[in-house]
């Protein structure tokens, strides 16, 4: 995604444009022309020329149904966050492009605020099978609505969570999220050298977080970040509320991808009852 150069070819006027849509994203999967020329206060004609060059920025698809109407592609719609983010002084420059996956790609960025730190941009809501109920209800909903939902998620979510081992984050805009950069890696990726301290700190977290009434639903070795004095859980967009419908269940199935996860790589056995039991009572 080239992020940064793109950024700099909107225009005032185009800025308007992608205000409009952002508005009525909500309404219509395609914002009508009508609407957005009315909330950007140009001709229809005028419009559709700045939707016609944004469209080949790759920012917005302009589609021609029973009217002519416009949608954010994630380009567009990660712009328009990233616009706001920076009016707000919160993000004061972006650098590389740190990670890119299914559900979102992360770039490294610097606040004068904050110092350096990450912008995690969504690319779509959680599709994780307890959702899919709700994914046929709002089937027809605009990708661009699902990602702000999830970073919203996100956001409020780590903000319950924040003094954890979490990253600390600092803001929320549309569908990015900016958080604390951390500087250790994936639990995958790293040869423990004391895998049963770090499964019982691990353990420890999920107990306190659940303490603060929530439940991750994604955790694994690849939502845990580890360094050699802390570990931190990242990725909680799908996360969920203690003593919402089938939170157990979803602790358990949290719970048993780290314990699974330590018993394939480290041979280290612990019972998944007394585990929850402990989460839950201890
Ligand atoms: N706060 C952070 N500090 C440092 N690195 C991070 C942070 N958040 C995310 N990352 C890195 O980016 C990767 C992807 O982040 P995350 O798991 O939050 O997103 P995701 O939507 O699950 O992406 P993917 O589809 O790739 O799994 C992480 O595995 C990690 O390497
Ligand atoms: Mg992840």
């Amino acid at each position: 995604m080239k992020l940064v150069e793109v950024y700099k070819k909107i225009g005032k006027v185009s800025w308007k444009v992608l205000e409009a849509i952002f508005e009525n994203m909500w309404d219509y999967k395609f914002v009508p022309l009508q609407i957005i020329s009315n909330r950007a206060n140009v001709s229809e004609e005028k419009a559709r020329k700045i939707l016609k060059s944004l469209s080949d920025l790759g920012i917005v698809i302009n589609k021609q149904t029973e009217y002519e109407g416009s949608a954010f592609t994630f380009l567009g719609l990660s712009l328009f966050s990233l616009n706001r983010l920076v009016k707000r002084g919160i993000v004061n420059a972006v650098a590389d492009q740190m990670s890119v996956g299914k559900e979102s790609s992360i770039f490294n960025c610097y606040s004068e605020k904050f110092g350096e730190c990450i912008i995690k941009f969504y690319r779509i809501g959680h599709t994780s099978f307890k959702k899919v109920k709700e994914k046929r209800d709002y089937g027809d909903l605009h990708f661009s609505v699902l990602a702000v939902r999830s970073a919203k998620r996100e956001y409020e979510t780590l903000k319950r969570l924040q003094g954890l081992s979490v990253p600390e984050v600092y803001a929320w805009e549309g569908n990015a999220v900016v958080m604390q950069l951390i500087e250790a890696d994936e639990l995958y990726k790293v040869k423990l050298k004391n895998p049963n301290e770090v499964l019982d700190m691990i353990i420890e977290e999920i107990k306190k977080i659940v303490k603060r009434g929530v439940v991750h639903c994604d955790l694994s070795q690849f939502n845990i970040l580890v360094r050699e004095d802390g570990i931190w859980f990242i990725d909680f967009p799908q996360s969920v509320d203690v003593n919402s419908e089938s939170w157990l269940e979803y602790l358990r199935r949290d719970v048993s991808n780290v314990l699974e996860y330590f018993y394939r790589t480290y041979r280290i056995e612990k019972n998944i009852n007394e585990v929850l039991q402990h989460i839950i009572n201890g």
